[in-house]
């Protein structure tokens, strides 16, 4: 072989540093507005067998229901259930906006054990959902091989709190499957492609890898049931209901509640108001609307919650008369939980320009009412 020339030196060094860089398929996500902090969700398929408690403690998530209801996984699901290696697994965590873009707020903190390296970490702990610049930008690490033993550690997931086409969403990290397109994703989330398109800074086909993660917006509206099978057979058991993330619930809370907005992506559900509601959003009810009951046993002191303008309906519970429904309705927590009347008539519309007989005629009667006060400690 004839000795490297001038040119084929850079040439044979640049290779070199190409294949020794890992591969980086996370991605920041756009959020513009600085300081602002929501709830947001990252999918992650953990590298080996592992248990719902270690991927709890790994994300640092206060409470295993808040992994439940991400994942519409039974409420009494317990620590101990094992997960199989690329089971897709969504969590929670909350978000902050910061210098455009996203990233978890303070959790989850990883401690460095002996023969850590930040490559490990990244890939093989936390299976590429972060990179390696993005951990040692959020610690403040100039040099990737110099971490102790004992560290802590800001794992930044990717997230964001912008809004999209003028509605609230529940930004969703979206790790892209082998063969999935950006036709199908969009399909599949009743996102237009635009849009995907646009939050990822996507130019075509080419730029969607597998394994990346995306920026999906789960929004507000009806829909129809869409086909999602992403379930591993081994666990269709377990994993019953999981997958169809379609979009988010409306609900009703009012913009003084501490869990304002509300919002809950279809196929999950969330425990709130000190764990003493639980609100969850089925894959495909006609409005969508949040439907939330009293969470039973994880807190014990929580008080009976019931409607006082209709003292006979406790939360969740509907009557109906003819073709009217009243339900007694979540409406947000403070100090108190509280509770409001919501009447829905599907009566037929009477005759009249544009009514036709299948056209749901739904009207909503609020009625807000201060329910039960709240003497519990604050979380
Ligand atoms: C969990 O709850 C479901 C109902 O939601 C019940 O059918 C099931 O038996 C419960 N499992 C355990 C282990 O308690
Ligand atoms: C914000 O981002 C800009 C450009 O990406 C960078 O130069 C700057 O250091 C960042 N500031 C902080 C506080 O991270
Ligand atoms: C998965 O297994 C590999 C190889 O044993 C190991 O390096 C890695 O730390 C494990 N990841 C997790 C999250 O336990
Ligand atoms: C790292 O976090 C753990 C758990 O929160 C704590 O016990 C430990 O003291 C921390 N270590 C350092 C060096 O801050
Ligand atoms: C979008 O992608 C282009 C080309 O890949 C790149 O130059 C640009 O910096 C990206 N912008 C953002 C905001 O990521
Ligand atoms: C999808 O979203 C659009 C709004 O962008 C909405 O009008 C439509 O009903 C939704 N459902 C389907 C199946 O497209
Ligand atoms: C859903 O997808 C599965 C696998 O792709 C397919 O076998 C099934 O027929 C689909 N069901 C519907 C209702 O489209
Ligand atoms: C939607 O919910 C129904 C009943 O709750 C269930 O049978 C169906 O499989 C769900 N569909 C999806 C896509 O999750
Ligand atoms: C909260 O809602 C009330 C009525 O629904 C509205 O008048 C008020 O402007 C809202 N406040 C904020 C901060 O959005
Ligand atoms: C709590 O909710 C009540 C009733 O909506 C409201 O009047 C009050 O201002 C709220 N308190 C706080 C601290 O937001
Ligand atoms: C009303 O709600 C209570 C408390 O959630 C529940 O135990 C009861 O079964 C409900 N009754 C009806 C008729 O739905
Ligand atoms: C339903 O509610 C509407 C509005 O309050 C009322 O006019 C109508 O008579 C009710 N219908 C039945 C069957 O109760």
């Amino acid at each position: 072989m004839a000795k490297p020339t001038p040119l084929s030196i850079p040439l044979l060094f640049l290779i070199t540093i190409t294949i020794a860089i890992p591969s980086t398929s996370a991605k920041t996500f756009r959020c513009t507005t600085a300081g602002a902090t929501c709830q947001s969700i990252v999918d992650y398929l953990p590298p080996n067998r592992t248990t719902l408690r270690a991927i709890q403690s790994l994300f640092s998530v206060p409470h295993l229901y808040s992994i439940l209801g991400a994942n519409n996984l039974p409420l009494n699901t317990t620590a101990s259930t094992p997960v199989p290696p690329q089971q897709r697994l969504r969590i929670p965590f909350p978000c902050l906006c910061s210098n455009g873009t996203g990233a978890s707020r303070g959790r989850p903190v990883y401690t460095v054990v002996p023969d850590d390296g930040l490559w490990h970490i990244a890939a093989q702990v936390f299976s590429n959902i972060v990179t390696v610049a993005e951990i040692q930008a959020a610690n403040g690490i100039p040099n990737p091989d110099k971490i102790e033993v004992g560290q802590n550690l800001t794992i930044p997931l990717p997230c964001s709190c912008d809004e999209v086409g003028g509605a609230a969403v529940v930004h969703y990290g979206h790790e892209v499957a082998a063969e999935s397109s950006i036709e199908g994703i969009a399909q599949q989330y009743n996102v237009s492609q635009e849009t995907l398109m646009q939050l990822n800074n996507l130019t075509g086909p080419q730029d969607l890898k597998a394994q990346d993660i995306i920026d999906v917006p789960l929004r507000d509206t009806p829909l129809e049931k869409t086909n999602v099978s992403e379930i591993d057979d081994h666990l269709l058991e377990l994993f019953w209901d999981f997958g169809g993330m379609i979009e988010t619930c409306s609900s009703m809370v009012s913009n003084n509640s501490l869990d304002y907005p509300l919002l809950v992506p279809s196929n999950a559900y969330v425990v709130t108001a000190n764990a003493c509601v639980k609100c969850k959003c089925d894959n495909n009810t006609a409005n969508s609307m949040l439907q939330c009951e009293p969470a039973g046993m994880i807190n014990a002191s929580c008080p009976v919650i019931r409607c006082d303008a209709s003292p006979n309906l406790f939360l969740g519970n509907t009557t109906s008369s003819g073709c009217n429904a009243t339900t007694c309705s979540y409406a947000g927590y403070n100090t108190t939980i509280q509770t409001m009347l919501d009447s829905v008539s599907t009566c037929p519309a009477p005759p009249g320009p544009g009514s036709s007989a299948t056209t749901l005629n739904g009207w909503r009667l609020v009625i807000f009412i201060n329910a039960v006060m709240l003497c519990l400690l604050f979380v």
